[in-house]
């Protein structure tokens, strides 16, 4: 069991690997601070849970996040920004890190994904998480409010994505029903998001089944954009960062196998990873979860 301090960290979390997607796009465009990347591969998929079970696990991960001494997380994850980073922003962090930031991937999209659209008709792919949760539809009303919204839950891309099956020709079958099942709920889409952050390893596959004048925007570089953006805004956070002349320190955790995680998650981040194993104990209070550590 080694403890290993990382204070002043961006943490970044995910179900699993989807979050790579995210992580590589910010590190890109914030190349200076140091990050640790959790994913909760023993616990995922995340999107076909209940808002409790995602909401719990999240809150143990994000608790896990401020133990290791991360003033900013970002939830990576559609699922968990729309069915736990609320009530972890209105009710928890005031009571157990008022000082503490999390921060989701669903609002800085919403934000921004109406510039994408000339018919500001815009499709929306998702687990049946996100799906249910109407997040997507109730953010995107408040920043472009004629835009009309259309949602589509993808169940079998994540399985896919998580098997490395993303390549593969049984894959086809799958990405094709689903784009024709938003497709059909109206021929004047002309953007659609990939709302989950696994679906990007998806695109060569995507973009073969979509309609040729339609785009399709995966959600990294836009997640990025807005943390650059806060941070900006933001010198009481930045203050708490660690902040380096170059390059910062990345690290990575998963609370799976290290040996799968590291073969995976290459694809996702575009280059080699070597992960350490974390346990996520959930003790039965959320003020008190133990965590243990290995190498
Ligand atoms: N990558 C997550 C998202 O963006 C979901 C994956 C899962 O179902 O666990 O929604």
């Amino acid at each position: 069991m080694a403890e290993i301090s990382q204070a002043g960290a961006i943490g970044i979390f995910d179900s699993g690997y989807g979050g790579l997607t995210v992580m590589k796009e910010i590190v890109k465009a914030l190349p200076e601070y140091d990050y640790i990347y959790l994913g909760d591969n023993a616990r995922a998929p995340y999107g076909t849970r209940s808002f409790e079970t995602v909401y719990r696990y999240t809150l143990e991960c994000v608790q896990w996040f401020f133990e290791k001494g991360c003033p900013l997380v970002i939830l990576a994850c559609n699922t968990a920004s729309a069915k736990a980073l609320r009530t972890i922003q209105q009710n928890d962090l005031p009571r157990i890190a008022p000082e503490k930031r999390v921060l989701g991937v669903i609002r800085p999209t919403a934000e921004v994904i109406g510039n994408y659209s000339a018919t500001e008709n815009i499709g929306i792919l998702g687990t049946n998480g996100t799906v249910q949760s109407e997040s997507y539809r109730i953010e995107i009303s408040k920043f472009f409010p004629d835009a009309s919204i259309y949602q589509q839950a993808c169940p079998m891309w994540v399985p896919i994505v998580e098997n490395s099956e993303y390549d593969q020709e049984g894959a086809d079958y799958f990405v094709k029903k689903s784009i024709d099942q938003l497709m059909d709920q109206s021929g004047k889409i002309d953007t659609i998001l990939l709302a989950c952050t696994h679906y990007p390893l998806l695109m060569p596959k995507i973009s073969k089944y979509k309609p040729e004048n339609v785009k399709i925007i995966s959600q990294g570089h836009i997640v990025a954009l807005s943390l650059k953006d806060y941070l900006n805004r933001h010198s009481e956070m930045t203050d708490r960062l660690k902040i380096n002349k170059t390059e910062g320190e990345r690290h990575f955790y998963t609370t799976d196998s290290t040996e799968d995680f590291d073969r995976h998650a290459s694809h996702f981040y575009g280059r080699e990873i070597q992960s350490h194993h974390v346990e996520i104990q959930h003790t039965g209070s959320f003020t008190a979860i133990k965590t243990v550590e290995t190498n």
